[in-house]
């Protein structure tokens, strides 16, 4: 088994991999290539146990949503009411947009079958004949792609009417949104399938409660559906021999920004940023760490102190930040820290849908603060205008945007208040005295 090998996570060992394994294989997003890869074992071994089972050892390899937050997939599943007469559906969430966050799009490429495959195991437990992929709109190559896997998975007998002689009837449907950000979060993306302009929905009710079309519905990461077919394959205890006691398996992580070798580099939960980039080749030759993020800009940044923290729930909780989408962006002593932040704060801005007023109008108001600093027009008491309007923000509107919008303001003032201080008494960016438009 890897297991011993993974748990050892000396660089050299650490490259073992399980949804990236054969990623550089000539057409590796076919299903030939998938059934030399264990393709659709997992799925027999789901068939021949009943959907509670299957529910029960998905819960019991501790797999955790791979989307960001983190709960429990099994428990998810759980939460399904049965007996209720309702339809059930289960909705993939490919709607990736988190800044710094580019896992699901390369693995969905180069790998579609591992998510059909964990798609079917899903549906049979939750007792769903009808499954929706909501993939970002702008990826159109890989919509084509998912296309012609589920036309090959419907040709083998994996997807339609008695999916390999089970009984289970099962459509999947491919549909692309349009590009809006807010569209990856849950209700919204519910409300946009649906067919209408995609705002959260105020929840509770959860969507296993009443999600798409009112109906219990699942809706799950890409990178989680593609793990549980490793999982029924291989069993619930190697899937728990890696990584960390509550935060077992393997995931992918996506390192960005001033390293020497940026992409996806898979490996068991826990590992540390050190670890990581010892296995990439370091950061960009003749620079070092300044600050970076755990799982996109949503996630409070960490600094060079913050090495050595254990990539999983508990690890980066416990120093102050949430782990979110593994986005590992990183940034070396030549990047600007109000840049950057201007930069996600635009974004932030540019994202809200508009539905509640702390995060339409603070966004906003954030981001005005944000590039007077950047420009050498701010004053002191912006600073503490930031926090406020953060503040204001963080907690209080119906979904997570308005949270990742605080989160780089809250852990940019608290590492680098000098930074923002040196913006405004020396009257613009000391990076790049070119973009200071102010005094000009
Ligand atoms: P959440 O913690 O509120 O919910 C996580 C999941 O658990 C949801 O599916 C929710 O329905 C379910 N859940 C939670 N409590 C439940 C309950 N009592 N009963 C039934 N189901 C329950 O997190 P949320 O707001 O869904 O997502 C925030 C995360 O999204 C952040 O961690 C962020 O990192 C991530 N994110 C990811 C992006 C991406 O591109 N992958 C983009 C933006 C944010």
């Amino acid at each position: 088994t890897l297991a011993p090998e993974l748990k050892d996570t000396s660089p050299e060992n650490l490259l073992a991999p399980v949804l990236s394994a054969f990623w550089d294989e000539d057409r590796s997003w076919t299903l030939d290539v998938y059934k030399r890869h264990e393709g659709y074992e997992g799925l027999r071994k789901a068939l021949a146990m009943s959907p509670d089972d299957v529910i029960a050892y998905v819960k019991e390899s501790g797999l955790r949503g791979r989307g960001g937050a983190g709960f429990p997939t099994g428990m998810k599943w759980q939460f399904i009411p049965q007996g209720d007469g309702k339809p059930h559906y289960l909705v993939v969430n490919a709607d990736e947009s988190e800044p710094g966050t580019c896992k699901d799009i390369p693995l969905l490429f180069a790998n579609p079958h591992s998510l059909i495959e964990g798609i079917v195991i899903a549906c049979y437990a939750i007792r769903s004949s009808h499954a929706f992929i909501y993939l970002r709109g702008e990826v159109v190559p890989v919509l084509r792609r998912l296309h012609e896997a589920v036309r090959e998975a419907h040709a083998a007998g994996l997807l339609g009417k008695n999916v390999l002689g089970s009984g289970l009837d099962l459509e999947l449907t491919v549909h692309a949104g349009a590009g809006a950000y807010i569209c990856g979060e849950e209700t919204a993306l519910l409300d946009s399938l649906e067919g209408r302009r995609g705002q959260p929905r105020l929840r509770p009710p959860f969507p296993a409660v009443a999600g798409l079309y009112a109906c219990p519905t699942v809706v799950n990461n890409v990178e989680s559906i593609a793990s549980v077919p490793a999982i029924m394959n291989r069993g619930k205890e190697w899937f728990r021999s890696m990584g960390s006691e509550k935060s077992p398996g393997f995931t992918l992580y996506s390192l960005s920004g001033h390293v020497a070798r940026p992409g996806q580099y898979e490996a068991p939960m826990g590992i540390t940023l050190r670890q990581l980039l010892d296995m990439s080749g370091g950061m960009r030759p003749g620079h070092r760490l300044k600050f970076w993020t755990p799982g996109g800009s949503s996630t409070p940044m960490f600094t060079d102190e913050h090495l050595d923290v254990p990539l999983d729930y508990e690890g980066v909780g416990a120093a102050g930040s949430m782990l979110g989408t593994k986005a590992l962006q990183c940034f070396d002593e030549t990047t600007c820290v109000v840049r950057a932040v201007t930069r996600w704060t635009e974004f932030y801005a540019h994202e809200s849908c508009g539905k509640c007023t702390p995060c339409r109008e603070g966004t906003y108001w954030l981001v005005q603060l944000m590039r007077d600093i950047e420009a050498g027009k701010g004053r002191m008491s912006d600073l503490d205008k930031l926090n406020d309007i953060a503040d204001n923000i963080n907690g209080k509107a119906f979904c997570a945007l308005g949270d990742g919008a605080a989160s780089p303001i809250f852990s940019s003032l608290k590492y680098f208040r000098e930074e923002y201080e040196q913006h405004i008494t020396g009257r613009g960016c000391p990076f790049d005295p070119a973009r200071t438009t102010a005094w000009a």
